[in-house]
């Protein structure tokens, strides 16, 4: 995979003032993936970056959903939870790529649903160490990304 490599070890405070340097440089068009286990912290993440966003209401886990949106955030934000995806080509019915082109921007957890058809351009986050105290960050970061991420 091209791109910087890098890594951050975060309790959940550190975790969320992470997501709020997300915050600070997610533009139109932008995909994050979020992938990690179950319990992982993919929600913590999007909850701490829609806070920063100015979102001050509920993060509801999209499970069930698959998506919920922020549209009142700029840019716009569709948080999305593919666990439930049985295939990749079910993801069509659900208009990402229209909110995209629209000037949204996408939370994508379990990204992996998506084998190959997940966005090149995406920037991938992997949450490891479910059940402790901290986690382990570590990124992909497309071309799309650079001089964005990794945070200074
Ligand atoms: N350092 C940490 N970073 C993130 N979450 C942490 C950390 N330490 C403890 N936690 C806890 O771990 C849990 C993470 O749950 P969360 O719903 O964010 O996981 P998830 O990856 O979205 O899981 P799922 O795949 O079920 O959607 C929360 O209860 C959170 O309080
Ligand atoms: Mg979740």
């Amino acid at each position: 995979m091209a791109g910087l490599a890098g890594g951050l070890t975060l309790d959940e405070a550190g975790l969320a003032a992470l997501a709020g340097r997300l915050a600070a440089v997610i533009r139109a068009g932008d995909v994050i993936a979020l992938s990690g286990e179950l319990g992982a912290g993919k929600t913590t993440l999007a909850r701490g970056l829609l806070a920063a966003l100015g979102h001050g209401g509920e993060v509801p886990s999209p499970t069930f959903t698959l998506v919920q949106t922020y549209p009142d955030l700029a840019p716009p934000v569709a948080h999305v939870d593919l666990y439930r995806l049985e295939h990749p080509a079910e993801v069509e019915a659900l208009g990402l790529d229209d909110w995209l082109e629209g000037g949204g921007a996408l939370l994508v957890e379990w990204p992996e649903r998506l084998g190959a058809a997940c966005w090149p351009g995406r920037l991938w986050l992997r949450i490891e160490g479910a059940g402790g105290p901290t986690r382990r960050l570590t990124w992909d970061v497309p071309p799309a990304w650079e001089g964005r991420w990794p945070p200074a």
